[in-house]
């Protein structure tokens, strides 16, 4: 049985592409029941719409509480059954309530070697320390910031002339792998998060 997917993006959507194109390649068991976006004007959103996948605007209403926004966001997800949450570029912290609700279903992707450079630009963090090898990070959410326990990651290497944009298109890239090998494992059965730490069976 394919692994039921909900996307969340707020963007580009280019890691919710790479996803798409490994199903439609055979490459991962998967189907999207949804993909859903906080910005009606997300590149990604078209690019869903284009491909005929079934997509959801939910924009903060104006003085909505991120409590208030969750709990339709809560109904939005649930409605579609989905077996994994996967936060695509998602630019929004979602609220305890949501992540207990879907525990151990929520997954995100990183421009980063976690734990290092969590939060916004990690690319430019990363050429702001020096760090010779950066990369990307595939694991589940917790209530932190990037925090929680790492499923996978791709290493790649931070050039003397790199610029932020540079270094993230050579993330990016190990990105679209990643990613979709990761959800491939989970559709098979083969990851089990144990307190901290994940399992690959
Ligand atoms: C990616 O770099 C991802 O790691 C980060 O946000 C970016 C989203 O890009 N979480 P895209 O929308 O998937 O193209």
């Amino acid at each position: 049985m394919a692994l039921k997917l909900a996307i969340l993006i707020s963007g580009r959507g280019s890691n919710m592409q790479a996803i798409h194109r490994a199903i439609q390649d055979k490459k991962l068991d998967a189907e999207i029941v949804s993909v859903i976006s906080d910005q009606a004007g997300a590149p990604g959103v078209a690019y869903a719409r284009s491909q005929s996948l079934p997509v959801r605007v939910l924009e903060r209403g104006s003085g909505e509480s991120r409590e208030d926004y969750d709990r339709r966001l809560i109904a939005e997800v649930a409605a579609v059954s989905p077996q994994i949450v996967a936060l695509a570029g998602f630019m929004r912290l979602l609220s305890p309530h949501f992540i207990q609700r879907f525990a151990n279903r929520i997954v995100n992707i990183h421009p980063s070697l976690l734990p290092s450079f969590p939060g916004l630009h990690a690319q430019r963090q990363a050429l702001e320390a020096g760090v010779r090898v950066s990369g990307c990070t595939v694991h589940f959410v917790d209530e932190g910031c990037d925090t929680g326990p790492i499923l996978d990651q791709r290493a790649v290497p931070v050039n003397p002339d790199d610029t932020e944009e540079t270094l993230s298109a050579r993330i990016l890239e190990q990105e679209h792998r990643l990613y979709s090998a990761c959800l491939q494992l989970i559709a098979l059965g083969k990851v089990r998060v144990e307190g901290r730490k994940v399992l690959l069976l």
